[in-house]
C-alpha cells in the first residue's frame, strides 16, 4: 500500500522543467524534519510579505494537527473555510479556491488555507495528486506569493509531496540533532527516486541554540544556506498561538534578519 502510494505521489507526469528564473514571487514549499520549525518559518515569511503589502497565500498542509487554530486566534480570521472542501472536489477550479480562502482581518494582504479545528484526513473524501496539482496551479494565478507549510510524512501526505515537486523553491529545515539527520537520510531517497530537482532547495539550520556554534552546525548538518536561531519570544508566541505578532525583543533580532534574508533570496523582495 505504502509503495503504491509512494509511486503515485512521486512519479512526474512530464519531464518538462520550468527554466525561467523566478525573480519576484513564486511558490515556496517549507519542508524538513518533524518539529524543526516548518510552520513557524512558513508563517513568519508570510507575515513578512504581507507587512510589505504583497499578496500572499499561506497553505497549511497538516491534516493530523490542523495548524489554523495554532497560528492565530480565530477572531483574527474573517471566516471559517476548510482546505478539505477544496480537495474534496472532483476538479479544483480557481473559483473554488477563492471561495475557500480565509483572509486575515488585520493582515489584509494575507490569505490562509488549512484544515479547521477538529478536522482530520477522514473528514472529507480522499483526494489524489490531481486535486493537489490543480490547487497549486490555481494558487499561482490567484497570488504572486504562495507559501506551503508541508508536513514531514511525505510518503503519506499527497499535498505536501506534490508541493515539493511543483514548487519553485524549497526550504529544507533541520535541527542540529540526530533525529533530523535520521529523517533526511530516510526521506531524501524518496525524492531522489522521483527525479526531484534538488537544486531548488535551500538547506536551513533551524531553532539553533547559542551553544551550537558554527563548527558544530557544519559537523552535524554540513553547509547550510541560512541559520535560524532559537528565540524565546518566538517560543512564547507559539505557545500563545499568536505567530502573526511582531517580534520586537532583542533576542529575536537575528531570527527576524534571517527571515528577511530568506525572503529576499527566494522571492527577490
Ligand atoms: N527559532 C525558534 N525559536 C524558538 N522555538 C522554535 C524555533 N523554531 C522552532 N521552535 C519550536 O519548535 C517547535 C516546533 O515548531 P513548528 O510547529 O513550527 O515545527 P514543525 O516543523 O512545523 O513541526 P511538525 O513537524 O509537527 O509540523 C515549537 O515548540 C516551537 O516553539
Ligand atoms: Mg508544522
Amino acid at each position: 500500500m505504502l509503495n503504491f502510494k509512494k509511486k503515485g505521489i512521486f512519479i512526474r507526469k512530464t519531464e518538462e522543467k520550468v527554466q525561467e528564473e523566478i525573480l519576484h514571487g513564486g511558490v515556496l514549499a517549507v519542508w524538513g524534519s518533524p518539529g524543526s520549525g516548518k510552520t513557524i518559518v512558513a508563517t513568519k515569511i508570510a507575515k513578512y510579505l504581507a507587512d510589505k503589502k504583497k499578496n500572499v497565500v499561506l497553505v497549511l498542509c497538516d491534516m493530523t494537527a490542523p495548524m489554523l487554530p495554532c497560528i492565530c486566534p480565530p477572531s483574527d480570521l474573517e471566516c471559517e473555510k476548510s482546505l478539505g472542501s477544496i480537495l474534496a472536489a472532483a476538479h479544483v477550479s480557481e473559483a473554488l479556491v477563492k471561495h475557500n480562502m480565509i483572509t486575515h482581518k488585520r493582515l489584509s494582504y494575507l490569505t490562509i488555507l488549512g484544515m479547521l479545528k477538529g478536522e482530520n484526513e477522514y473528514t472529507y473524501p480522499p483526494y489524489t495528486e490531481v486535486q493537489a496539482r490543480e490547487l497549486i496551479e490555481n494558487l499561482r494565478k490567484i497570488a504572486p506569493f504562495v507559501i506551503i507549510d508541508c508536513g514531514s510524512y511525505i510518503a503519506n501526505d499527497i499535498l505536501s509531496a506534490v508541493a515539493l515537486m511543483e514548487s519553485d523553491s524549497v526550504l529544507r529545515l533541520a535541527n542540529c540533532d540526530l533525529k533530523s539527520i535520521s529523517y533526511l537520510s530516510s526521506q531524501l531517497p524518496l525524492l531522489r527516486d522521483s527525479k526531484w530537482d534538488a537544486d531548488k532547495q535551500y538547506k536551513i539550520g533551524s531553532n539553533l541554540k547559542p551553544q551550537e556554534g558554527i563548527e558544530y552546525i557544519n559537523q552535524v548538518l554540513g553547509s547550510v544556506a541560512f541559520k535560524l536561531p532559537h528565540s524565546q519570544e518566538l517560543e512564547e508566541q507559539y505557545l500563545a498561538g499568536n505567530l502573526f505578532g511582531d517580534l520586537s525583543m532583542k533576542d529575536s533580532r537575528a531570527f527576524r534578519k534571517e527571515i528577511e534574508k530568506i525572503a529576499r533570496e527566494v522571492f527577490g523582495c
